[in-house]
Formats: structure tokens, C-alpha cells, sequence
């Protein structure tokens, strides 16, 4: 199962690229290049259907949306997986900014959760051990001695059933009682949204049989500079947080929050990832938990900026009360 190792290998191919991904609780991603107009509420957006293959004897069906702004956002009924956002530069140049593979071939096994809705959930339980109600659950460890994004089989690597309503693509899963040893029969709901504003907007919801865990998210990787365009030394990235959580030897928070000030993933101000990947500790670039407080959600939490070249750049914002946001860079 995919550990950091595997994933390193899968993605040995290109040469220190480095990879970034920002994962949000709830998540509302702008690929604006401008503020948003928030006035204009008639959409342009046409979805195209097309048949991608087939998994576990399922068919994949895969939607591709496109705005008044030749934006083009590809998704998956596998995993739900983002495989695709075409993004023009200010030059009209279109580049894939999401990373991926050409193919259904390469999503099956996707060690690296490329693009996929991530479920029951997102990131590590300790051990693969909790317990609700006096009642302990095991799950299957699959990034030892944890367990990792739902198990071996997480909602990442399921067919969805998939349908369009109005200008929505709406994905749903229903995860049986004991499921990777989860307890409860969930019903996952994610809606995929591309509007004129650029804005790519997530919504999940779920219903349970019984009380359980969960925490669904998107695991897409971004290169703001085109996927495959090298790495990514010249983006900067802006993350409003004083505080994150410290982890153990097994990426497990430790219980402490403690404050970025004087530390290498302090982000509050622009920083050139360049000048800053190479100075983390341990050389494996960022996996952090930032922690916002309950106040301390700005207007933007969270940047990823290109702009040297192409004037992309991406800003991520989260609606109360999610008030975490997972900053991820691997470095190859
Ligand atoms: C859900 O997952 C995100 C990403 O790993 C994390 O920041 C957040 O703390 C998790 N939420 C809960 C309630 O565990
Ligand atoms: C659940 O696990 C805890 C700690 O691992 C243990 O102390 C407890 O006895 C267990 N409860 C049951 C009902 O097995
Ligand atoms: C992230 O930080 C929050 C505190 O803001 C903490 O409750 C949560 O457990 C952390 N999650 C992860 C995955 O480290």
C-alpha cells in the first residue's frame, strides 16, 4: 500500500519536481487571476460527458466542465478524481495545473491520491485505533503503524455513482457498515461546481447508520507553472496561520500547538518556496498542519502565487468552522 516510499518511486519520473497540495476540510478553491465578481450569477459553464473505462466491472464516466473563461475542469467517477484543470496564463497559454496521468491506467492504483475525494478519512488515525461509546474499532493499517486516508481501500479508489443536476456534477457512495473497519453505513455526497468566477466549489455531505468518524477532503496537487513543467522553486505561497501541530516520528500530532514564529513554516508573509523547501527539516518539504484559531480565518487563509511568469495564482479559503488546512509539498 502506498507508503512515502512508493509514492516517491511513483513519481520518481519527473526529476525534482516538487508537488504541492493543499488539502481544506471544506473547500472553495479560486483560480482567479482577479478578485471574483460576485454580481454575476448567470452561468455560462457547459458540461461535456464521456465514458473513461471501467473499474471493478463499473463504468467510469468523466465530466468535463467548461467557463466563459476557457477554464476546462475535468472529474472522474473513480474516486471523484480531479484529473484535469486547464488553466489559460496571460498570454492565452493553457497549461494542466492539477498533476495526474494521461489514462484510467494510472488513476487505478494513484499511490499518490492524485486529485481523488479522500474518505471516511482524510490524513491518520493512530494505530488505526478509536473507540466511540466504549466501543473500540480497528481499521486497516495501511501506512504502518497507521492508518491512512480510509485504509486500503478508501472512498479514493471506489466507482461513485455520478449524475449532473443543473450546472453540478453530484457524486455519491455508499460506504457499508465495517468498511475498512469503520462502523456505520455512509452515504457520501461530494457535488463538484466550476463557475464563471473560476471558482472550483467542493460540498460534501454524508448520513450515518450509526455514530462513527469522518473527514472527507480533495487531494489534489498543484503546479501552478503546468504539471510536468519542473518544480516548483519559484511559486510562493502565503499561509495566515500563527500556529500548527507539531507531529511524531509517524506524522501523528503530538497534543502541542505551537506557534510558527522563528520557525521554517512560518508563511504569514509571502515566501519563495525555493528559499524555503531546502532549509525544512529533513528534506522532504512540507507536511504541516496549520491551525488558524477560531478567529483568525482572514479574508484569504491561504495562497499559492506563480507569478514571476504566468500570473496564475490560486487562493484557497475555508467557511467557518473549518479552521485547519493541511499544507503538503513533496520534494523528489
Ligand atoms: C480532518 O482532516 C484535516 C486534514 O488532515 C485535518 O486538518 C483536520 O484536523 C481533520 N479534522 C478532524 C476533526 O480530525
Ligand atoms: C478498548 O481499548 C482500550 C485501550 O486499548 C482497553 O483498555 C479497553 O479494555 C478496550 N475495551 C474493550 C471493550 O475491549
Ligand atoms: C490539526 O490542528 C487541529 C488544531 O487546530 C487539531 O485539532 C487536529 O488534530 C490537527 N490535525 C492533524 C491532522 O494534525
Amino acid at each position: 500500500m502506498p507508503t512515502r516510499e512508493s509514492r516517491r518511486h511513483l513519481l520518481c519520473a519527473v526529476c525534482w519536481v516538487l508537488v504541492v497540495i493543499v488539502v481544506l476540510l471544506a473547500v472553495i478553491i479560486y483560480l482567479a487571476t482577479k478578485e471574483p465578481d460576485c454580481k454575476d450569477d448567470s452561468s455560462s459553464v457547459t458540461i461535456e460527458t464521456t465514458k473513461y473505462g471501467s473499474i471493478d466491472g463499473k463504468q467510469v464516466y468523466r465530466y468535463t466542465f467548461k467557463n466563459k473563461n476557457k477554464i476546462e475542469v475535468s472529474i472522474i467517477s473513480y474516486g471523484g478524481i480531479v484529473t484535469n484543470i486547464l488553466v489559460p496564463d496571460k498570454n492565452g497559454k493553457v497549461e494542466d495545473i492539477v498533476l495526474g496521468y494521461d489514462s484510467i491506467e494510472g488513476f487505478k492504483s494513484n499511490g499518490p491520491y492524485f486529485g481523488a475525494i479522500i474518505g471516511r478519512y482524510a490524513n491518520r488515525i493512530a494505530k488505526g485505533r478509536f473507540s466511540i461509546d466504549g466501543v473500540n474499532y480497528t481499521l486497516a493499517i495501511n501506512n504502518p503503524p497507521n492508518s491512512l486516508h480510509g485504509g486500503v481501500k478508501g472512498f479514493d479508489k471506489r466507482v461513485w455513482k455520478s449524475s449532473l443536476k443543473d450546472d453540478k456534477l453530484i457524486l455519491k457512495y455508499t460506504s457499508s457498515d465495517k468498511e475498512e473497519g469503520f462502523p456505520g453505513e455512509v452515504i457520501t455526497m461530494v457535488t463538484y461546481q466550476l463557475t464563471d468566477n473560476n471558482e472550483l466549489i467542493i460540498e460534501y455531505s454524508a448520513t450515518t447508520s450509526k455514530k462513527t468518524v469522518i473527514n472527507l477532503t480533495n487531494h489534489a496537487y498543484f503546479n501552478l507553472a503546468g504539471q510536468g513543467s519542473g518544480n516548483i522553486f519559484e511559486h510562493k505561497a502565503i499561509i495566515k496561520a500563527e500556529h500548527y501541530t507539531p507531529v511524531d516520528s509517524t506524522s501523528i500530532p503530538t497534543g502541542q500547538l505551537a506557534s510558527v514564529s522563528g520557525t521554517m513554516f512560518d508563511l504569514r508573509t509571502a515566501v519563495s518556496l525555493g528559499d524555503r523547501i531546502p532549509k525544512v527539516p529533513g528534506n522532504i518539504g512540507f507536511d504541516i498542519n496549520y491551525s488558524f484559531g477560531k478567529t483568525g480565518w482572514m479574508k484569504y487563509g491561504a495562497r499559492l502565487l506563480f507569478q514571476q511568469r504566468f500570473w496564475r495564482q490560486q487562493k484557497h479559503t475555508c467557511r467557518p468552522p473549518s479552521i485547519n488546512l493541511v499544507f503538503y509539498l513533496e520534494q523528489k
